[in-house]
């Protein structure tokens, strides 16, 4: 299984802070944010990993991790965004890369308390159609900024929603995701969003329309570090007492 870690965008909900570097190179605690990413991958055994980043600070990545062995990465290659076109957009940059394995992707401004490395088991158990990753969120404000899902009463999601005005569950989805190599056909057939941007959201609706997605919940803390000002603070204050990508 290959790893693709998505390091792009123009980090404006952070502005100024991103007016001056990535956003994945702001510190969490005690390393650059990008940093944990790694670990979260290394931990869950992949070690052939693609960055994909974009703008004005891509060299800076080179500097920090180098051929990534110091990180336990076997094989660390780069790719480079040319515009914020979206996730997907960024995760189709890999397809060269992935070759044909399943992967795991990962938007790298997410921090997670506990390891992936189930979600990624039962990924490769059963390498086929998509599997994502949820996490229980109970205030409405804060779903209004994720993908939402829906169930029907079997549990199965039926659809997510990006954003949504009323959240329909209180479950966000994280930028946790496994595909199998078929999403690199999807996300030719993709269409821009409001937001000018190709929606992983969208790949995922795909994959819940064939019926072939799965999903796990996180257990412990989740937080998405480049949601907002507040967020990249609750993330730091969690992760210096508490640590990340746990066993
Ligand atoms: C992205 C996804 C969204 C997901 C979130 C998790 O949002 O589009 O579905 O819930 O990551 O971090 P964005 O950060 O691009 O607004």
């Amino acid at each position: 299984m290959k790893g693709v870690l998505l390091a792009g965008g123009t980090g404006s909900r952070l502005h100024p802070l991103t007016r001056i570097t990535n956003k994945h190179l702001l510190p969490i605690y005690d390393r650059p944010m990008i940093n944990w990413g790694i670990e979260a991958l290394v931990n869950a055994g992949i070690t052939e990993i693609m960055l994909v980043t974009g703008g004005t600070h891509a060299g800076e990545f080179l500097r920090l991790l180098g051929n990534g062995h110091e990180f336990g990465i076997d094989r660390l290659s780069y790719g480079y965004q040319e515009r914020p076109g979206g996730i997907a957009e960024a995760l189709g940059l890999a397809a060269r890369f992935v070759d044909g394995d399943p992967v795991l992707v990962m938007l790298a401004d997410n921090i997670v308390e506990n390891s992936i490395r189930p979600m990624v088991e039962a990924f490769r158990a059963d390498p086929h159609g998509a599997r994502i990753l949820l996490t229980p969120v109970e205030e409405d404000e804060h779903l209004r900024h994720l993908g939402v899902p829906t169930f029907d009463e079997e549990g199965r999601i039926v659809g997510i929603v990006e954003k949504p005005e009323h959240p329909a569950s209180k479950f966000g989805v994280t930028g946790i995701y496994c595909y199998d190599a078929d999403v690199f056909d999807v996300i030719p057939t993709l269409v821009p969003s409001g937001r000018g941007e190709l929606e992983i959201t969208d790949v995922n609706n795909h994959y819940i329309a064939q019926g072939a997605m799965a999903y796990d919940v996180l257990e412990g803390f989740w937080g998405d570090a480049g949601e907002s000002i507040d967020a990249y603070y609750a993330v730091n204050d969690f992760v210096r007492r508490n640590g990340a990508n746990k066993d």
